[in-house]
């Protein structure tokens, strides 16, 4: 290593490695004249699962379109991998190697599963563990389901696949940081113990995820750590040891 620029490179390379997936502070975003989100703080580890739960209005889904810059001005400081992303417009933000997948689920009508599958451009961080994009094999391999209606229009899918196309979808990008809205809801019980076995399987290969959920049943045995909004602000900030003691305020607070 001889030049300083090669050390600076070396460090900050250094410096991205050690840094967290996700690290949010002082977070506000608005919609409009709607000021919704009054000072969010929150991390995400690298490999962590994170559940943002709360009533509905909270703000949770304002919190992940504001991580992605899709709602109007934000304030605070938004780290994806150590980067500063609070100025970029979404599709920069996106190649930080972060995956959406919004509660509408955005599946389109007219495309085949596959051609769905096959729209998404490659965005995965430069660097990143998980930057390749899964390959068709692989997604087939890890949801048969879709394998089996890979010709089938997307209208044509039940709901519980096409939620699976949504989350595989955004796998084929290469993001590694997932921000999952509502991925459980309106779903049978046997189509959201699949989704939690997929959960689960991307925790091991190394995702990073944060997800909103409303089903807390569904949500607290895959979660490393819990964030509940109240108002647009976190409330209450706690780990999976912690989450007994806690049940009494997640009553109060969620009715769960
Ligand atoms: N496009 C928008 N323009 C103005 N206000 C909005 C917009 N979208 C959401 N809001 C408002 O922002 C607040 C937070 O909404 P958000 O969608 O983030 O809630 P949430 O926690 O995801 O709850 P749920 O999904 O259960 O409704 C609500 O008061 C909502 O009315
Ligand atoms: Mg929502």
């Amino acid at each position: 290593m001889n030049t300083v620029t090669e050390r600076e490179t070396a460090a900050a390379a250094g410096a991205a490695e050690s840094a967290k997936a996700l690290e949010i502070t002082r977070l506000q975003a608005w919609y409009g004249e709607s000021h919704i989100l009054h000072g969010v703080d929150l991390s995400v580890g690298r490999g962590e699962v994170v559940t943002l739960l709360g009533r509905n209005g909270a703000g949770r889904t304002t919190t992940l379109r504001a991580i992605m810059g899709l709602t109007g001005r934000r304030t605070g400081s938004i780290r994806i991998g150590g980067r500063e992303t609070i100025q970029m417009p979404t599709y920069r933000i996106a190649h930080c190697g972060v995956g959406y997948c919004p509660e509408e689920r955005g599946i389109f009508a007219s495309l085949s599963c596959e051609e769905n599958l096959l729209l998404p451009p490659h965005v995965g961080a430069k660097g990143a563990k998980v930057a390749e994009g899964m390959s068709l094999d692989e997604i087939y391999a890890m949801f048969p389901n879709l394998a089996e209606r890979r010709n089938s229009q997307g209208t044509r899918l039940s709901g519980g696949e096409q939620q699976m196309l949504a989350v595989a979808r955004i796998l084929r990008t290469g993001a590694n940081l997932l921000l999952l809205d509502e991925i459980s809801e309106g779903l049978a019980p046997v189509i959201v113990q699949t989704l939690a076995r997929m959960i689960l399987t991307l925790k091991s290969r190394g995702y990073t995820i944060v997800m909103v959920e409303q089903n807390f049943r569904f949500a607290a045995p895959l979660a490393d750590r819990f964030y509940v909004m109240e108002h647009g602000r976190i409330v209450e900030h706690f780990g999976t040891a912690e989450l007994e003691g806690k049940m009494p305020v997640l009553h109060d607070l969620l009715g769960v």
